[in-house]
């Protein structure tokens, strides 16, 4: 479950980024967070991820209470969330085999068992054949794809999206939108912030419409 109760975030400016922010999510939840640019979505989903801490009030994701955690518990609530930016940060000179095993690496998994569970995923996301590829040489929507599947590799208990369709074309949003779906289905509490107000309205999710740092709207 997530839970934020009192929610403020303010950068330096004064920017009043997040103003009492009261949301309670439970796990399985698929959730379209939408607002302008500059709303909050970003800093939202920072919170959410443990990237920063809340100026007041408390985020509670999984039993880790956020805004208290240590740098030695990030690392261990890290592994449960997986993250996916809006600019992939994909690593250039890796394959996207390598890109995807990456946090399986990182936690000591044995080759025999990343080999066997990249290739799972890569199937999944319909990536098999680009396994080799470096990442310039495949097109906007597959590098998308990998950037999912490396979120995805360690089965994370909230999968976090920040505008995971706002660099592809229509057919290929729907095709991610249909995978982020799926992952829900299968018991992964989903965030996906976006500005596509027409694909929120097919998708007949729960939206939670921000505007200024507050929250203005929550269609279950
Ligand atoms: N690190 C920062 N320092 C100062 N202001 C920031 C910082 N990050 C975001 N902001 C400001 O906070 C507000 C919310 O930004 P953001 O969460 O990125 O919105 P969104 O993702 O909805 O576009 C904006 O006014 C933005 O300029
Ligand atoms: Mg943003």
């Amino acid at each position: 479950m997530i839970q934020f109760s009192h929610v403020y975030k303010t950068y330096t400016g004064p920017v009043h980024a997040l103003k009492n922010i009261d949301l309670t999510i439970d796990k399985g939840e698929f959730v379209f967070i939408t607002g302008p640019s500059g709303a909050g979505k970003t800093t939202l989903f920072k919170m959410l991820s443990a990237y920063d801490k809340p100026s007041s009030g408390n985020v509670n994701v999984a039993g880790f209470d956020l805004g208290k955690i240590g740098v030695e518990k990030v690392a261990d609530f890290r592994r449960r969330i997986g993250v996916i930016f809006q600019d992939f940060k994909l690593l250039k000179d890796r394959t996207i085999f390598e890109n995807i095993a990456l946090p399986l690496l990182v936690r000591g998994d044995r080759p025999a068992q990343i080999q066997r569970r990249v290739s799972e995923i890569l199937d999944h996301v319909g990536l098999l054949e680009k396994a080799d590829q470096r990442p310039e040489f495949i097109s906007g929507g597959e590098q998308q794809r990998t950037a999912i599947a490396r979120a995805l590799i360690h089965q994370p208990g909230v999968l976090i999206a920040d505008e995971p369709t706002g660099n592809l074309d229509p057919s290929l949003s729907e095709e991610i939108m249909d995978l982020l779906e799926r992952v829900c289905a299968q018991g992964t509490t989903v965030f996906v912030a976006t500005h596509d107000l027409e694909m929120v309205k097919r998708r007949k999710k729960r939206t939670i419409q921000i505007a200024g740092g507050m929250i203005i709207g929550d269609n279950k």
